[in-house]
Formats: C-alpha cells, structure tokens, sequence
C-alpha cells in the first residue's frame, strides 16, 4: 500500500469546482500557506472566482485580519486552469467541489484518480452524498474522504471529516491534522450516513417545524419568533430555509427519508409549490418569507406561541441515533452544531442539562398525538 499523505506534508492541492464553496476553500487554503491549483471547466467561471477570492482577501486587510502583503502572497499561491492535467499535477489532495451530483463528481474522481500522483488523497466536500460510492470510482478507495465545509469557507471554524467505508485511518488523520493546521475544527463523522451530522439534525428540526405549521398549530412567524427570541437560536427555522435555499432542503430531505426512514418524512406538499415557483428563498428574493426588501420582519411579540421543547427535543432524538448508530461522538455532534449553524447548545449537553427524562417526554407526548 502506498505511504499515505499525512496532514503536515500536504503542501500543494488541487480545488475542484467554482461555485459558492470553491473559491473560499481555495482562498483558505492559500492564505495558510499551501499551493492551490484552481480548476473551472470555464474560463469565465474562473476569472470570476479570482476576482472573488480578490475581493474577499480586501475584506480580511480592510478588517486588520491580514497584511497587504500576506494577501497577494494568498492570490499568487492559487494557479487558476482550465486543464484537469494541470490541476492534478504534483498535488498531495485534491478536494472537490463541483455540482451536487453523484454521476459527475464519479466522474471527477475517477479523472483525479488517473491524473495525480498516487499518494495523493482525494475528498469531496458533498453536503450529501456517499463518500464511499465517489471513493469506490478510484483505485484508491482508501484514500479518498469527505471534506465537508460550511458557508463561506473563509470564515466558518467547521470542517465535517467523514469516512467512507474505505477511507483508511492514516487519510482519516491526514484530515483531521490538515483541518486543524488551516485553524478550523474538524469534527469526525465515523460513518458514511446520509446528512452527515449538522444537515442531518437540521433537517429533522425544519420538518418537525414544516408539520406544526401543516398542523395549524402554529404560523411561520410565531415558529420562528419563538425559535429565534424564546429559544436563542440565530434565526427562526423558516428564516433559516429561506436562508440555505428551498431546494437545497427539498433535495437533501428526501435523501435523507429515503436513507433514514419514516421519522424524515418530508412535507413535499409544503416545499414542492415554492420550489416549482422557484421560490427558493433569500437568493431568489422570495421563500418561505418576502425578502426583496432585505431579512423578514419576525415580530418578538410573538415568542411564546411555539414550544421550541419540540424542536429540542427532535434534535436530541437525532442526535441519540446518532450516538446508537456510531456516527459521531456527543462532543462532535455538539461542537458541529455551535459552530456549523450557531446554536446555543449542542443538543446533547441541552438533554443532560433539561434532563433526559424531560425530553424524553416530550417526545413520547408528540409522537402519541403524531405518530411521528
Ligand atoms: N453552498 C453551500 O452552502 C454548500 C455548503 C457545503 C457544501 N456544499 C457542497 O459543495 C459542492 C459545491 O457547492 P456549491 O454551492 O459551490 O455549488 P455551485 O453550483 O455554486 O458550484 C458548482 C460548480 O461546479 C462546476 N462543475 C460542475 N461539474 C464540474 C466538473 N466536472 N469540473 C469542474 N467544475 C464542475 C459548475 O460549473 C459550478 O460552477 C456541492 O457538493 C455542495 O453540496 C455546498
């Protein structure tokens, strides 16, 4: 077997993809010191993401956060190409972060695969999809891995490392230490299951809040009144799936029931209208909420009007069969959730602080009345 990469010794890597997340990883990359080889299959798509990364490095001198210097030293580490030859070349990882689409990134990796030197280490930074299969499109299995970063790269603390079936320990720990030394922290996915750990317990709580508004029991605004200035939480869920878009959370709830079963069982009837109506939320100026004018308008008044026991309670759940299934560790899922989405608690310490048997039964009350 080939000596594996570890951490330490990535120095030159290749990022893959030039969309939302692309240029902010490569930016993080570069401004920690390693090589970037940038790839768009585009040429337009790539000046842009160089402008992009430009502009974001500006914002960081503009703050204090960086030196001039050290920001054009970042610009002139990233080799922006066209040419997949070019971006596998010499390169210990490559991470890729292209379209959300099985068939493609198989594609890619089995490209990346031929093309890069063999010890190099090959990740995905899919929100979704099977690390494994990706992995199973290489002869390297063993050294491929999700690399899972939240938006924007620059600036989220959070990398989600998970494995793949195959993914070997010495890749597993090239990550973790790779993560650590570009000063974010990485939680450690121990299984390649569906949702990962932040999306998974996000999406279990914006359907818990889908079916209570399906139910009549409350309105968007007093769900999310309540969420925000009753329970602490950055923004109401419905706020939230504006904010991530309605069809990232349509797309990645039905994955989700089809892995994990009838407790994610989507209210396709609620989200399926705005989606064909490509209501999408904040970046198509309406969702859930109106948002031409800038962020919704949530009236505090309305904060005691949802118990958000539920969606704590829902999140526990999660988190509990995560626990039994062997995804992730409680401080993971914890730390996942702080960081990943900016919640006041993870849920396992919020159920040893409330007490297991509170949550407990509130869950036993909702699913009697639901079923669910
Ligand atoms: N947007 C988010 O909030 C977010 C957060 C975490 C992870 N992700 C994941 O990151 C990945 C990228 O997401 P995004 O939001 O940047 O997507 P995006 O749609 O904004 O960008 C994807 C880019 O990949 C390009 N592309 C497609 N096939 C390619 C190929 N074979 N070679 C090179 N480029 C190719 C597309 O032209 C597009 O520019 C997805 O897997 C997504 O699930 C997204």
């Amino acid at each position: 077997m080939v000596k594996q990469t570890s951490g330490q010794k990535i120095k030159r890597v290749a990022v893959i993809g030039t969309g939302l997340m692309g240029h902010g990883i490569a930016q993080t990359f570069a401004v920690m010191g390693y090589n970037v080889n940038l790839l768009s299959r585009n040429k337009t798509s790539l000046e842009k993401a160089m402008r992009d990364v430009e502009w974001s490095l500006n914002k960081f001198v503009e703050k204090g956060k960086i030196t001039e210097k050290e920001a054009q030293t970042a610009l002139s580490r990233i080799i922006p190409t066209t040419s997949y030859e070019q971006a596998a070349k010499d390169i210990d990882l490559a991470v890729e972060a292209i379209s959300e689409n099985m068939e493609l990134k198989k594609q890619l990796f089995a490209k990346i695969d031929q093309l890069s030197p063999i010890h190099a280490i090959i990740a995905t930074n899919t929100s979704t999809l099977s690390v494994t299969e990706m992995g199973n499109a290489t002869k390297r299995p063993h050294q491929t891995v999700g690399m899972h970063w939240f938006i924007p790269p620059q600036l989220s603390q959070l990398i989600e490392v998970i494995k793949g079936n195959d993914t070997s320990k010495e890749t597993l720990d090239a990550i973790m230490e790779l993560s650590k030394n570009l000063g974010k922290i990485p939680i450690l996915c121990k299984r390649d299951a569906a949702g990962f750990i932040v999306s998974r317990i996000l999406v279990a709580v914006f359907n818990e809040a889908f079916w209570t508004l399906h139910r009549k029991e409350a309105s968007k605004h007093e769900i999310d009144a309540s969420v925000k200035y009753a329970g602490g939480f950055p923004m109401g869920w419905f706020e939230l799936v504006d904010f991530v878009g309605v069809d990232v959370e349509y797309d990645v709830s039905k994955i989700l029931y089809n892995s994990h079963g009838e407790r994610y069982r989507p209210l396709l009837e609620l989200t399926e209208p705005l989606v064909k109506a490509n209501k999408l939320g904040q970046k198509t100026g309406q969702g859930f909420y109106d948002w031409s004018k800038g962020r919704p308008n949530i009236p505090a008044e309305l904060k005691e009007k949802y118990d958000v026991e539920r969606s704590w309670a829902v999140a526990v759940n999660e988190a509990a069969w995560m626990l039994q299934d062997n995804v992730a560790d409680p401080k993971s899922i914890d730390l996942g959730m702080k960081l990943g989405t900016g919640w006041p608690f993870g849920p396992c310490e919020y159920a040893d602080n409330k007490g297991l048997d509170n949550i407990l039964s509130t869950l036993q009350s909702n699913y009697g009345r639901y079923g669910l």
